[in-house]
């Protein structure tokens, strides 16, 4: 797909509808006695979502030069994922949301059971996609599925969405930045570090790649969780004022506070991604204008 250069925020719909259509496609084409659960995960993918994930993913992928086939399998791959995290998280047993982008969430529009299996479908689904990819080699499908199976278990998100749901409302800063790293830093790092196995780059540039995914994850929770205490709830799609017993930074800090904080991840963020991009001015100004979309999200 061929989007210009200068970041501008229609690309990211323009993406996610062409997005949208291939992933929709790759459900369909799975075979089952049971139509069920293939039903519920077509639902929720037209439900909607950013796919800021595969966008990013298909960004950095191009900047790289890496084919536009192999980043589509690490995009569905990774987007499986979070689907799997949102079913899991909305579900009574963890956070007991009934609407997400506006809409039932899977559990209230299904039941718990078929929320609790699609979800697992899509966890199965994101190691198939890399597993079967028809443009990645052996070996590269065996480091791919081993770094996604990091980043989505107990060194990751599970880990992640565990502690958040056990951790204390007074947690210090440190916990609760751990926690961020976890559960959402994890896999927005892994959209990076993905793209190591189908290219080489030095250990510097490595070390740059997956710092960068880091702290893309940290705004994106911090700017998540500031929309669950100043958000509306008609843009964010979701209930807001949820999160006030939870460990989460915009119940720690007034709105001033986060967004300095904000601001101070970013400023770091872009001295990485200014080492990374060196000389490409224009890699530079894209992801940062990217990131600039993140903090600035109403949804
Ligand atoms: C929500 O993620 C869950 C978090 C990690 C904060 P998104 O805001 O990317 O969810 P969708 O897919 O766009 O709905
Ligand atoms: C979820 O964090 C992070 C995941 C890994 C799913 P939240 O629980 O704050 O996400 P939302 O607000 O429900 O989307
Ligand atoms: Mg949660
Ligand atoms: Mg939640
Ligand atoms: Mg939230």
């Amino acid at each position: 797909m061929k989007i210009s250069k200068n970041f501008d925020a229609n690309h990211i719909k323009s993406f996610s509808s062409n997005f949208d259509r291939k992933l929709l496609r790759h459900i369909q084409k799975l075979k089952s006695p049971d139509s069920k659960i293939k039903q519920a995960m077509i639902y929720f993918v037209k439900t909607g979502g950013k796919r800021i994930r595969p966008f990013f993913i298909y960004r950095m992928g191009l900047f790289l030069n890496i084919k536009p086939n192999i980043l589509q399998d690490f995009a569905l791959s990774i987007e499986c994922v979070h689907l799997h995290s949102l079913i899991h998280d909305d579900l009574p047993a963890m956070d007991n949301d009934d609407y997400r982008r506006g809409k039932l969430t899977v559990h209230k529009k299904f039941d718990e059971a078929t929320a609790v299996l699609a979800g697992d479908m899509f966890q199965v689904l994101s190691v198939k996609t890399l597993a079967e990819s028809k443009h990645l080699s052996a070996n590269q499908k065996i480091n791919s599925i081993q770094m996604l199976s990091k980043a989505n278990g107990l060194e990751g998100l599970i880990a992640g969405q565990s502690l958040d749901i056990y951790m204390k409302k007074n947690s210090n800063i440190k916990d609760i930045e751990k926690m961020y790293l976890l559960k959402t830093g994890a896999l927005f790092s892994l959209c990076f570090h993905l793209l190591l196995n189908v290219k080489n780059l030095s250990l510097k540039k490595k070390k740059e790649l997956k710092l960068i995914g880091e702290k893309i994850g940290k705004i994106f929770q911090v700017t998540d969780d500031m929309l669950d205490r100043w958000g509306d709830e008609k843009k964010v799609g979701k209930k807001i004022n949820k999160d006030s017993q939870k460990a989460n930074i915009a119940y720690k800090f007034s709105r001033e506070e986060c967004l300095k904080y904000l601001h101070q991840i970013q400023n770091k963020n872009y001295k990485v991604l200014q080492n990374f991009f060196n000389t490409s001015k224009e890699g530079l100004d894209y992801m940062s204008s990217l990131v600039d979309f993140i903090v600035n999200r109403v949804k």
